[in-house]
């Protein structure tokens, strides 16, 4: 038997890497698995044969010993399962968002705080090598203070992909809550300032497989006066994605060029950049896999909760003044909801 037994609830997309990281995982073992879709379970029967299965957490939980939870479900099912971990004292992984607005983020943050349990959201981007690399260039005051940015991550995505996930093809705002939240948080880890105003605009090309807007053009103000442009697209208009998030610091620039790797950086005199060199990467994998070690090692050796639901809040909140700035058309200050983080 490994140190922590965990039951995971949601073998759809996400669920399905989570079940790889955690059978690879040297501390955690799956005990259970949870899915409604008698499809999803017996895709889970056939790769971990032995592990029991079940369609709601409630039976999962009359029947088998567990030490916490991974919930990999919509961000539209958790009021159940929140109120099952706290009722049965098990710490929960979740994967982002928390919820689908910031008043239900915080009613989750509370109610396990009040029951002394701990919640992570996965929030698995900050575990890239890329961004620990990218985050050491402004700790370590190479470059000098973050002035201003630019973050683009432009996209065609279609839904109808059987790899990928239905159900934001009828959410409002699927970008900004589904693909921004992981981006809005990057900023904050990064550079460790929060936001203080946004200027946003959603839209919803013609072409869009979306009823909610897919593509998010915001101007954000963080601590210190730096100002970044950020631009987040679903419905690109072609079928190659773009990425790359540029920074300029007080002494030189930082560019990244790939999701998941391809940082370079150089001082303003330097005529040419300078790559930076990164381990090997398992898209999806290593960064969950990190993930979970962290998770594990707050539960087995008592370390600090990273990516705390209650640090979460503040990149939900920024992800709501987005969505209110466009609404009303104008720029959102965000102290006033901070303040109620
Ligand atoms: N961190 C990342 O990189 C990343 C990537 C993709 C998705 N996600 C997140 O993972 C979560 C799930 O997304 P997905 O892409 O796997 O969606 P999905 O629709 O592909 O899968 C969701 C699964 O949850 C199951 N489910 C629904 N209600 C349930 C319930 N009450 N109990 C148990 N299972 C239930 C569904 O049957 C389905 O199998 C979302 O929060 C999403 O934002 C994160």
């Amino acid at each position: 038997m490994k140190a922590l037994r965990l039951i995971l609830v949601g073998l759809g997309a996400r669920g399905r890497y989570w079940h790889e990281v955690i059978c690879r995982s040297e501390t955690c073992e799956a005990v259970a698995f949870c899915d409604p879709d008698p499809v999803a379970r017996a895709w889970a029967e056939t790769r971990s044969p032995g592990v029991p299965t079940f369609g709601a957490l409630d039976e999962a939980l009359e029947r088998v010993e567990a030490d916490a939870l991974v919930l990999a479900t919509p961000p539209d099912t958790r009021d159940a399962h929140l109120e099952l971990a706290c009722r049965f004292s098990l710490p929960l992984l979740i994967e982002k968002p928390l919820a689908l607005d910031l008043e239900t983020a915080r009613r989750y943050t509370l109610m396990a705080e009040r029951a002394d349990v701990p919640l992570m959201v996965g929030l698995n981007f900050r575990y890239l090598a890329v961004t620990r690399a990218l985050k050491a260039l402004f700790t370590d005051d190479r470059l000098g203070p973050p002035e201003s940015a630019r973050f683009t991550y432009e996209r065609r995505r279609d839904p109808r992909a059987p790899h990928l996930n239905k159900y934001p093809m009828t959410m409002a705002h699927p970008m900004l809550w589904e693909q921004s939240v992981h981006h809005l948080d990057l900023l904050r880890y990064v550079y460790g300032r929060e936001a203080v105003s946004v200027s946003c605009r959603t839209t919803n090309p013609p072409w869009s497989l979306y009823a909610g807007d897919t593509n998010v053009f915001a101007l954000i103000t963080f601590t210190g006066g730096l100002v970044v442009s950020y631009q987040g697209l679903w419905q690109s208009s072609w079928d190659v994605p773009n990425f790359e998030w540029r920074t300029d610091a007080r002494r030189g620039v930082v560019v990244q060029r790939e999701q998941f790797g391809a940082l370079a950086y150089a001082r303003s005199e330097a005529e040419a950049l300078t790559s930076v060199a990164l381990p090997p990467h398992e898209t999806w994998i290593t960064d969950t896999e990190g993930v979970l070690r962290a998770f594990a090692r707050t539960l087995l050796e008592g370390a600090p909760l990273e990516c705390s639901a209650h640090d979460h809040l503040q990149t939900l909140s920024l992800v709501e003044a987005c969505v209110r700035s466009s609404a009303l058309g104008e720029r959102v200050d965000l102290s006033e909801e901070a303040a109620m983080v």
